[in-house]
Formats: C-alpha cells, structure tokens, sequence
C-alpha cells in the first residue's frame, strides 16, 4: 500500500519563511515538518512506501529528506512538469499506486490513527473516505456535510459564511481507491475538493466520512506555526517534539549552552549547538533553532527562531518567527506578528509600535 503526501504547494501565506524552505520541510522544532506526518504513516503496516507529490523547491526537499533514509520509509519522489492541483497531483501518481491508497495534505499536523482510518474505509466498502475534523471558522476549509450513517452527502471548498451549514471540515486526509480516478483528466490542473469529492456525492459513490476529535491544525499560516509549536510545548499535540518538551520543564539540547543567569521559562526548547548568554530570558514558549545565539539580557518568548540567528543584547522579541542567519540588532523591540525571511537584519533600536 502507498501513502501519498501532496506537497507540491507554493506555501504562500507561510511567506517569507517559504521562500527558500518549502513548506514539507519547514521546521517543527528541530525536524522538517514532513517527519511528523512519516511517523504517522509508518504505523500502518501495510504501507511500504511513501510517494511525495511535489513541484515547487524539489530538489530542497530531496536534499532533506534523501531517499528516507531518516524518515524510515522508501521514499518516491514525483515530480510534476507544473502544478496540476490537488487532484491534478494525485492523477498524476496514478502510474505508482497498488490499490487503496493513504492521501494526505502536506501541511496538517496531527496524531490520526491512521490503521483505524483504513479499518473504516475497509469495513465501510467505501470508494473513498475522508477524515473530518470539527473547526470553529470552517470557511477557510473544505465543509463537509454527513448522514445519519457517517455518509457524505455535500462537499463545498472554502464556503461564504451564509453556506455554512456545519463545523465538520475536511481534515485533508483522505482513503482512496484509485479506479474512481478515471474521472480526473491527466496532464491537467484540477482540484480534488472542488471537482472529485463533489463527483463522488453526484455519482452515488461510496463516500465514507471518519471524524477525528483528537488533535488537528492545518500549519500553513504563521499564526498557525506558532500555534502547531505552543501546542506541542504545551503537550496538547503529543508528537515526538511534544516528549522532548518534558513535563513542563525547559528543555535544552544536549550540546547547547545556557549562561548560569540566564533564566528559562518553562515550557521551552533550546536547540542543539545554541547559545543563550548571561541575564537572557527565554520563554515561555520560545523555540530556539539549532545554533542561535541568545546575546545577554535579550528577551525571547512566543517565538519561533530558525537556525543561525543572532538576538543581539537587550533586544526584546514577542509573538514572532525568525528565520535563519537572521541578525536583531542590540535592544530592538519585536511586536507581535512579525514574520522575518531568511537572512533579514533589523538595525539596533529597531522597534514595531
Ligand atoms: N503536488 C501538488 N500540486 N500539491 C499541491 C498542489 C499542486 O498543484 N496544490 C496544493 N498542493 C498541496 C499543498 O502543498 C498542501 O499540502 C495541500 O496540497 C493542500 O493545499 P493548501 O494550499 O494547503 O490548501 P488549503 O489549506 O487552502 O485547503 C486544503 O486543506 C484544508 C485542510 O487543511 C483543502 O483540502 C481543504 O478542503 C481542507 O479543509
Ligand atoms: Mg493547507
């Protein structure tokens, strides 16, 4: 069985951060984002093989993730000549699938079971089942109605607030059996959500829907990224990251190196190789990427700091994401909401009012 991952996306409201890191591969603390979903899949034993669906930045993807050796599971790359959409990408893939296939977004975090998933989807006889999650604001998803029987009945992308009839959503996981694809166009751009699954309702397919209640967040927005790494430090998302965290202690990679005044405020993640100096403050809920440098008596929390940057002395930084090699500049102030690109540099005394 293969598990499909579509990652093919330009990630553009995770920009600048996706600029030059793809979102699959942005991290969640100190592993690509795309390990975390592998873990999940590898659960299945049925599956022995994961295909990645990708065409933006796929050689950077390719020179993290290797041929999985790290991840655990072969690894297929498939390329496509240009985006072809949700649906697009999955016809496109058709050439390397067995049967009942594991589809998922590249870009939602979660702790899905998914052998039960594909228990359901056998159990139910079904063509295609789709994981749903209960959302508050389902218009930035995929709504998705249900029968009394767990049947989908309705499937509207991105709906106007009046065409909101329910809190289900599309979790963006789905089971699938490939002889429905017959009704994708090859070599052509088309989306699952707003042509395919509203076939399958048309055509009277056997359309299962599997509500996960347990932890889900799509993390392609930056408040969304900053919120995928509270939960984790916060153990409401138990991933691999989530034990690192410990309970409710800081946590601090082996070979990083905390000033004895420094002051650690739990929960937080100090990454291998960095630096934190004399009087800095760091947390709660700061994430520092591998090989920072946390000047004295900055103050770093509800952040996310990519690799290799520099919080000068004295500078105050709250509510933001940082990318790598960044430099802030001695007792600059960082508002919350901040996204810095790659290699930014803020002038000492820079501040956001
Ligand atoms: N290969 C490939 N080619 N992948 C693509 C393409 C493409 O042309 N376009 C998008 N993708 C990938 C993205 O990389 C992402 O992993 C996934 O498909 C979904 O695209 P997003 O751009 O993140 O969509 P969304 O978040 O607005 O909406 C989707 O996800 C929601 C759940 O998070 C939809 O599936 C919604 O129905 C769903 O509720
Ligand atoms: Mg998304």
């Amino acid at each position: 069985m293969k598990a499909v991952l579509l990652a093919g996306g330009l990630g553009t409201r995770l920009r600048p951060l996706t600029l030059n890191t793809p979102k699959p591969i942005v991290p969640i603390f100190d592993r690509p984002f795309l390990y975390h979903q592998i873990d999940l899949v590898k659960r299945v034993p049925d599956v022995d093989e994961v295909i990645l669906s990708l065409n933006y930045h796929p050689q950077r993807i390719q020179a993290v993730v290797g041929r999985g050796e790290d991840a655990g599971l072969p690894i297929r790359y498939v390329v496509e000549p240009e985006p072809l959409g949700t649906g697009g990408a999955i016809k496109f893939v058709e050439p390397y699938l067995e049967g009942t296939t594991i589809v998922f977004n590249g870009d939602v975090l979660t702790e899905i079971d998914l052998a039960a998933l594909v228990e359901h989807h056998r159990a139910r006889r079904a063509r295609a089942t789709i994981v749903l999650a209960p959302v508050d604001d389902p218009a930035r998803y995929g709504l998705v109605e249900t029968d009394d029987d767990g049947n989908v009945t309705r499937f509207l992308e991105k709906p106007d607030p009046e065409q909101i009839t329910c809190n289900t959503i599309n979790a963006g996981i789905y089971v699938l059996e490939p002889d429905t694809f017959d009704r994708i166009p090859a070599n052509t751009r088309y989306s699952i959500e707003r042509r395919y699954f509203p076939s399958l309702v048309e055509r009277g397919d056997a359309f299962a829907a599997y509500i996960e209640h347990g932890y889900w967040l799509d993390i392609g927005t930056p408040a969304a990224y900053r919120q995928a790494h509270r939960d984790i430090l916060d153990a409401r998302c138990r991933t691999r990251g989530a034990m690192l965290a410990g309970a409710g202690k800081p946590t601090v990679a082996g070979d990083a190196s905390v000033a004895p005044t420094a002051r650690l405020l739990a929960p937080c993640f100090v990454g291998p190789g960095s630096t934190v100096h004399p009087d800095a403050e760091i947390g709660p809920h700061a994430v520092l990427g591998g090989g920072s440098v946390i000047e004295s008596a900055a103050s770093v929390r509800d952040t996310v700091i990519w690799p290799e940057s520099v919080i000068g002395a004295g500078a105050t930084v709250d509510g933001a994401i940082v990318g790598r090699r960044c430099r802030i500049g001695e007792h600059a102030r960082i508002a919350p909401g901040l996204v810095l690109g790659d290699d930014s540099t803020l002038t000492p005394y820079t501040r956001f009012e």
